[in-house]
């Protein structure tokens, strides 16, 4: 087992306001460490169910478990497979199962440690099994610490598509540990940096601002950055989803990029070969590229999202993951099929301008056809 550097540091909090689903989330390094500390003033009985996958389990579990224990919280432990196709159907009747060998009980509070898939299949776990549960996030990716860990989506794959079966259920508490970002492959973190880029891109340009002063060290571990990198994206997300949990507005907003990201993941088949990040950067520069296009954005905008990525080394290229065989007419049909589409219409989240998204269903689908054709052919810069 390799143990990584433990540092601790002062923990900000949090409040997701949702009435009697309210809950606070912790941002600093050593949460998990400390975990029993944070989490035995919610728990109503002393005993606690982790969940988590083989790769997260290596790392972190010992620490938390010991946590736990010098807490007087009894644990058990459940470890999944690590990787996308876990969350599925087969996968969640293996968990749920798991959890009634345990004889839960409806007090009883799971906890999820781990990445997105981790804390989706256990959020829609615990929504599920006994009529619902509560349970806690302890998100070790960066795309969980700043997306999938807040606001309660939680939900499996389908043999339709990604995340079509799930439950609006939010977690009783959140703990994001900066630590748990010195175990993740670098290629992780910078897909979970692509969702951090979009906080700044779609409310709050200052923010993008310090983004292109010190991304790059967020990138590198500066841990205060991180927080502080996690904070403001996990403040933003906490708004948004205050004002329209159950996504019939503005929460639309944290789509951005992903319309176009979608396509490109459901053409490589959603496996390694493409990572969701990595497939939101590329489309967060065709959002942008769109919105300039279309006059609805000052030129320019899209160029200096490009640098910022090329600054951070990621990629934003669609040319760079395209097949040869690639078609736009065959990515605009997947675009077509994604859930964000209402009564026939495609909805995008375009720009006025970074900082200022919002979302139309007033977009021709011959422009962005001419989008995608340009961006194969890697014409206008991309
Ligand atoms: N619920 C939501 O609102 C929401 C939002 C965005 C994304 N998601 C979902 O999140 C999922 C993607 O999440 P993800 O990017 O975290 O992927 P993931 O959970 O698959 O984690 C990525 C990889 O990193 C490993 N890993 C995780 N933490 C680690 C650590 N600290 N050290 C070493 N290895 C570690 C995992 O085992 C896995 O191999 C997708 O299924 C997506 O649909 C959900
Ligand atoms: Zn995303």
């Amino acid at each position: 087992m390799t143990t990584p550097e433990i540092s601790s540091s002062a923990i900000e909090k949090i409040h997701v306001n949702l009435a009697d689903r309210s809950y606070m989330i912790h941002v600093g390094a050593g949460l998990i460490g400390n975990a029993g500390h944070s989490i035995a003033p919610i728990l109503k009985q002393p005993k606690t169910i982790i969940v988590t996958d083989k790769n997260v389990a290596e790392h972190w579990l010992s620490p938390l478990q010991s946590s736990l224990a010098d807490h007087d919280i009894f644990s058990e432990t459940i470890i999944m497979e690590p990787g996308e196709q876990t969350k599925c159907f087969a996968q969640l009747e293996i968990l749920v199962s798991k959890l009634l060998n345990f004889k839960i009980e409806r007090d009883t509070i799971i906890i999820a440690l781990g990445g997105g898939v981790i804390g989706d299949l256990t959020g829609m776990a615990a929504a599920i099994t006994l009529r619902g549960i509560d349970f806690i996030q302890i998100p070790t990716t960066l795309l969980a610490q700043v997306d999938s860990s807040v606001g309660g989506k939680t939900g499996i794959n389908t043999s339709h598509g990604k995340n079509l079966a799930g439950a609006f259920h939010q977690p009783k508490l959140v703990l994001a540990d900066t630590n748990s970002l010195q175990t993740l492959p670098l290629r992780e973190l910078k897909a979970g940096y692509a969702e951090l880029v979009k906080y700044g891109l779609i409310g709050d340009a200052d923010f993008f601002e310090w983004l292109e002063e010190n991304g790059a060290s967020v990138l590198a571990g500066h841990a205060e950055n991180q927080q502080y990198a996690i904070l403001k994206s996990c403040q933003a997300k906490a708004d948004i989803v205050a004002n329209d949990e159950f996504e019939r507005g503005q929460r639309a907003l944290l789509n951005f990029g992903h319309t176009f990201g979608h396509a490109f993941e459901a053409e490589t088949g959603y496996c390694d070969k493409l990572l969701h990040g990595e497939a939101v950067a590329i489309g967060s520069v065709m959002a942008l590229e769109a919105s300039e296009r279309l006059g609805l954005c000052p030129k320019g905008r899209a160029d200096r999202l490009r640098d910022h990525f090329t600054a951070t080394d990621i990629n934003y290229k669609l040319k760079n993951i395209a097949q040869n065989d690639w078609k736009a007419s065959v990515l605009l049909d997947h675009m077509r099929l994604d859930k964000k589409v209402t009564n026939s219409t495609m909805v995008f989240i375009l720009a006025h301008d970074i900082g200022d998204a919002f979302v139309t269903s007033d977009i021709k689908e011959s422009d962005i056809l001419a989008i995608l054709n340009d961006s194969l052919e890697e014409i206008g810069g991309f």
